[in-house]
Parts: structure tokens; C-alpha cells; sequence
């Protein structure tokens, strides 16, 4: 269990304050044109993330066991199919393609850390920092060392058990790299073309979605679920450390709320680089390499600032990669009696093997396709977009039809007042129908019957 409830926030939001605000939230709005993506963004945090995420930690305290075991224990003790334990099931899976892509991007950070400290950042240009990221991600060697490195890093926490050492880490950690996050909005604003940043986040240009409307709110919720690390058993297992007294309402808010506020400062620490040097929004997944050094370039003590921000965001990629692992290793350690470090070793390995041909879809297999993507892409697309929302609206329904409403409400230590019925109208229409219509609208069948 969590020492305090201190801990169980901090823990939550170290896996949900990752690589996915700071990285991929700047870019994926960026490829989106911006404000229209970022408000349908919050919309989703809002409607969809904040009932979801109260229904993960929810059912994770009511089952006290990992994802699997969990599913199975409630569903047994609601009189529903045992079936529902595929859902623990589906989580694992989907925390295996995650952890092997965000595996090879945490190593971008590392990379990215010893460039920094050595002075290479220092007035460098557009072009130049262009040629860096190309660099580091043309060189497999490296990529492979990076990622090695990472997932031996993972490996090593979780084989020790979660709480300890983590809780004392994100204590210190989290707090840092919101200062240092502050600090570089605060240079955007002064160096930066902050205004022009301003607008393009926070003035929705509905123009931008013209013909790919689905694919921008796709990938809108599916980013909305990345951040908030629902849809896989995550959050589920976390809150199986939590305490009974500890209000899972206010939890929920804080941490979706510390989680939103992390990615809108990453976007406007960024933005502003972007339209000061000319670069394009939309340059995707290199987004943050190619414009942050440019800024830590510029400023004075800046090599320092530069390694000290990527060791911080390293470190917020641990902690979310710890939270990947963590449901697969219970499991393995719940039901074939492994020890932790066996369980954890084995995982790792396993990703770290998936995570090899991720990192050479960059370079030596850029040709390799599946439905036109990479493999870093396609696990990507596959987790983010599909494999995560679809966790959610089956922990939604579950939560919402599956448990009675006498479990939900005791759980939750809401009685019947206006908080609970909105939590429950949410929890079983407005999010499963909501993310049901925009997954059928992704695979075809909506335009297939006709309606899309
Ligand atoms: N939320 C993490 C991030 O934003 O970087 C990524 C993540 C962690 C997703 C854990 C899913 C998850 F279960």
C-alpha cells in the first residue's frame, strides 16, 4: 500500500506526467494545426479521461490484485462472464508495444542529455538541430544502446517493487522539471514569438480539421488516453495500492489536472520557438528535439539548463515506463508464483526485443510497411488510438452497467448525490458512446453503413 495519499498522486501522475505531454502532445497538435486539436483535447480529458480514470482507480481498489485477476475477482463478484478478464488481458499487450516505442524515444532524451552538457547546443540554428535529431536517429548502434540502457533501467525499479524509491523520486523530480518547464515559457515569452504561439493553441481553427476531422479527434482521444496512461490496467493497478479513506474523486482531479497543465506549458514553451525560427508545426515526432535546443542554444548557462531539462524529462519517462511494466510483472507474480526480479527480467526482455525493431524502422527498415506505417508508427497509432480507447469504453461499461450501483457508489464513497449521477451519466453514455463513435468512425464503419 501507499505510504500516504501523497504518495498514490505522486505515483499516478509519474506515470501519467511522461514523454506523452512533453513529447508527443506538442507534436500530435502540431500536425493537427493546433487550437481546434488542443480543445478537443481538453474536451476528452474532461469527458471522457476524468470519468474513466475515477472507474480505473475504482475498480483496482475494489479488486486489490493485478488488472487480469482483478477483472476476473469483480466480475465473479458481480455475477458477470469471466470473460471480462480479456480486458486485463488487452492491457498487457497494450503496455508491451508502448514500452517497447517509448523505450527508444526515452533514449532520444538520454542522447539528447550528453549533447546538451557538452556544448553542442550552443548556437545552434534551425538547420542545425535538424541535422542533429537526423543524426541520432539514422544511427541504430546508438539508438540500440540508448534503449538497452533505458529498459535496464526499468527493469532494475520494478524488480524491487514499486513504492519506495519511486515515491521519493517523483517527490523531487516532478516538481523540477514544472519549474524548468515554467522557466522555458518564460523564455518563449521573451525570446520567443509567444503571441503568435498563444494563438495558434488557444483560438480553435475548425478550417484546420478540413478532411481528416475524424483522424484530428481520433488522435485527440487517443492522446487524451496516452497522457492520462488509461485504457490498460495502469491507473487500474495503482489504485490497488490505494487506502479506502482517500477520496478517489479528488485524486482524479488532481492528477488529470497536473497532467493537462504539464502538456499545455510543454505547448507553450515550445510554440514559440517553432514560429521564431520559421520551423514547421507540423514536423512531427522530432518536434521538441529540433526546437528546444535552439533555445537552450541561446540562453546563457544554457548546455546546463539543456542537460538538466532532458535528465528531468528522463526521468518522467521512467516513471511512466515503470507504470507499463507494473501489470504484466503483478500478474506473472500472482498467478506462476515468479519472483519480481524473474517476472521483470522476463518482461523486459520481451520488450526490449519488440523495442529493437521499433528503433530500426528509423533507419535500416524504413521501407518496412504495415498499413503504411513503421513499426515505431504502427505501435504507436495501434496502442494510442485503438488499443487504449477500446480498454476505455469496456472499463467504462463495466464501471457503468457491469458493477451495481450499490458497489460503484460504496468504492467511490459518493452517496447518491448530484457528483455521483454525473460521474454515472458520464460513465455509461457520454464516454462509451462518445469513444465507441469515433473508433467506428476510424475503422470504416460508420462510412461503411453509410453515416460517416
Ligand atoms: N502517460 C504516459 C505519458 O504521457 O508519457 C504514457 C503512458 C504510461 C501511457 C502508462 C499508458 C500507460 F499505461
Amino acid at each position: 500500500m501507499w505510504s500516504t495519499r501523497l504518495a498514490f498522486i505522486l505515483a499516478a501522475s509519474g506515470s501519467a506526467v511522461g514523454l506523452g505531454n512533453i513529447w508527443r502532445f506538442p507534436y500530435t497538435a502540431g500536425e493537427y494545426g493546433g487550437g481546434a486539436f488542443v480543445l478537443v483535447y481538453i474536451l476528452c480529458v474532461v469527458l471522457i479521461g476524468v470519468p474513466i480514470m475515477m472507474a480505473e482507480i475504482m475498480l483496482g481498489r475494489r479488486g486489490r490484485r493485478s488488472p487480469i485477476n482483478t477483472m476476473r475477482a469483480l466480475a465473479s463478484a458481480e455475477g458477470r462472464a469471466p470473460a471480462w478478464q480479456l480486458l486485463g488481458w488487452m492491457g498487457i499487450v497494450a503496455g508491451f508495444l508502448i514500452l517497447s516505442f517509448y523505450s527508444v524515444i526515452a533514449g532520444w532524451t538520454m542522447g539528447y542529455i550528453f549533447r546538451a552538457a557538452s556544448g553542442l547546443f550552443t548556437e545552434i540554428d534551425a538547420t542545425g538541430a535538424g541535422e542533429m535529431f537526423s543524426g541520432l536517429i539514422g544511427d541504430a548502434e546508438r539508438l540500440l544502446a540508448w534503449h538497452t540502457i533505458f529498459m535496464v533501467m526499468v527493469v532494475l525499479v520494478v524488480a524491487r517493487g514499486v513504492a519506495g524509491g519511486l515515491e521519493k523520486a517523483v517527490r523531487i523530480l516532478m516538481p523540477a522539471l514544472f519549474v524548468l518547464l515554467v522557466v522555458m515559457v518564460g523564455y518563449g515569452m521573451q525570446a520567443g514569438d509567444f503571441d503568435t504561439a498563444v494563438a495558434y493553441l488557444f483560438e480553435p481553427d475548425f478550417a484546420e480539421f478540413q478532411g481528416k476531422a475524424g483522424e484530428a479527434i481520433l488522435s485527440a482521444m487517443g492522446q487524451a488516453f496516452f497522457s492520462l496512461s488509461l485504457g490498460m490496467g495502469a491507473i487500474m493497478i495503482y489504485g490497488s495500492y490505494l487506502k479506502r479513506d482517500s477520496s478517489i474523486a479528488q485524486n482524479t482531479m488532481i492528477i488529470a489536472g497536473l497532467d493537462t497543465l504539464v502538456a499545455l506549458l510543454a505547448g507553450l514553451a515550445i510554440f514559440p520557438i517553432v514560429f521564431a525560427h520559421g520551423l514547421a508545426p507540423d514536423s512531427g515526432p522530432g518536434l521538441i528535439f529540433q526546437t528546444l535546443p535552439i533555445a537552450f542554444g541561446d540562453m546563457p548557462g544554457g548546455s546546463f539548463f539543456g542537460a538538466l531539462f532532458f535528465v528531468l524529462l528522463l526521468f518522467a519517462a521512467w516513471t511512466s515506463a515503470i507504470s507499463l511494466l507494473e501489470p504484466l510483472v503483478a500478474w506473472l507474480v500472482e498467478n506462476l508464483s515468479f519472483s519480481r526480479v524473474r517476472a521483470s527480467v522476463l518482461g523486459g526482455l520481451t520488450v526490449w526485443l519488440l523495442g529493437i525493431a521499433c528503433l530500426l524502422s528509423l533507419n535500416a527498415w524504413s521501407e518496412v510497411k504495415i498499413f503504411g506505417k513503421g513499426f515505431l508508427d504502427l505501435f504507436d497509432f495501434l496502442t494510442a488510438n485503438i488499443l487504449l480507447p477500446l480498454g476505455g469504453v469496456l472499463i467504462a461499461i463495466f464501471a457503468g452497467w457491469m458493477l451495481s450501483r450499490a458497489s460503484s457508489s460504496d468504492e467511490l464513497q459518493m452517496d447518491d448525490g448530484p457528483a455521483y449521477r454525473l460521474w454515472r451519466l458520464l460513465i455509461r453514455y457520454v464516454a462509451p458512446i462518445a469513444v465507441g463513435i469515433v473508433l467506428l468512425n476510424a475503422v470504416g464503419v460508420l462510412g461503411w453503413i453509410g453515416l460517416g
